[in-house]
């Protein structure tokens, strides 16, 4: 009985959190926009190669040499990975390397003069002692405002996003936040030989070293309910999810690894149908990298 009660509190603080967060005025009340740039994670450069050096080395171990056309989902504060990336393709294949940055909130301002030229400097300061010394001269031509990154800041609704032919599409603790991410893949599946590099963080966001499956407990309508209109809320899909739907988009999963938790936080009476039924191990998987391409047929074109 305490527990039910105390469940229909939250619910009812929660309700009326989203409720004022439908207005525009209300959601900067509660989530002024720098509390919730800050709170999306870090900008720091030593960040920013760690996310890059992680992202590449996956990629590169399933055979991706390059890119020419990337887009990176959710970057948030952290836009050095992306000047990583694209000075890698430039190095490579010159002025053709482009990158495209997708955000829903505006977290950084890259068109602000000077920008990519200090990041730049930051990320050589920052860079490991086994940095590739055409990476390095490259940023050193961006520092030095001798080379202006091709990158582009998007920041807008799914639907409006202008990209194509990508060849990549990278992200960093993002697509959790994506509302709906079978769109994203249905959209990569019409590209051609098209790299996928993800990190998607699967707890629980205000409870993660707990209830790490707290989202779980309501069912649909009372998720929507009391979080829809919260900035960066999550989605709840689990790993499994995220998997089938690359694989319906004619994507080969081709590496993945999981982060699990021994047990699950809650006795599974407690989570809402569907996700009642889902495997253990899918519940109790907390973070999901994986690695996937699609070749497409001349065929699955049509
Ligand atoms: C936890 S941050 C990760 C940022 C960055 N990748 C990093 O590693 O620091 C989540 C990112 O998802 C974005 N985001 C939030 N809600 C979103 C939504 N509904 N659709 C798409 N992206 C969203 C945020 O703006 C932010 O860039």
């Amino acid at each position: 009985m305490q527990q039910k009660l105390k469940k229909f509190a939250r619910f009812s603080w929660r309700l009326c959190r989203n409720l004022v967060c439908y207005f525009s005025v209300g959601r900067q009340w509660l989530y002024p926009q720098k509390k919730l740039t800050d709170d999306f994670g870090p900008s720091d450069a030593e960040y920013a190669w760690y996310v890059y050096l992680y992202h590449l080395s996956q990629l590169q171990h399933q055979g991706f040499k390059h890119t020419q056309n990337a887009l990176e989902i959710g970057p948030g504060q952290n836009l050095g990975t992306s000047l990583l990336f694209w000075s890698d393709a430039y190095s490579q294949i010159g002025e053709v390397a482009q990158i495209t940055l997708w955000d829903v909130f505006e977290n950084a301002t890259p068109s602000s003069s000077g920008y990519w030229s200090s990041l730049a400097k930051e990320l050589i300061q920052k860079a490991p002692k086994d940095a590739p010394s055409y990476l390095i001269e490259i940023l050193r031509l961006v520092g030095a405002e001798d080379l202006h990154p091709n990158i582009h800041y998007q920041v807008c609704d799914f639907e409006e996003l202008q990209v194509d032919n990508l060849d990549l599409m990278y992200s960093q603790a993002s697509l959790e936040h994506v509302d709906h991410v079978e769109k994203v893949w249905q959209l990569a599946g019409k590209m051609h030989d098209c790299w996928q590099s993800h990190r998607i963080d699967l707890a629980d966001h205000g409870r993660r070293h707990t209830n790490y499956i707290e989202m779980l407990e309501w069912s649909e309508w009372a998720w929507r309910a009391s979080m829809c209109f919260i900035p960066g809320h999550i989605n709840r899909w689990r790993a499994s999810q995220y998997v089938k739907c690359l694989q319906k988009n004619g994507f080969t999963i081709l590496h993945q690894t999981r982060d699990e938790r021994d047990k699950l936080p809650i006795p599974r009476s407690c989570i809402s149908k569907p996700f009642r039924f889902f495997e253990e191990q899918d519940l109790r998987t907390t973070g999901l990298n994986l690695v996937a391409i699609n070749h497409r047929t001349s065929e699955a074109c049509q």
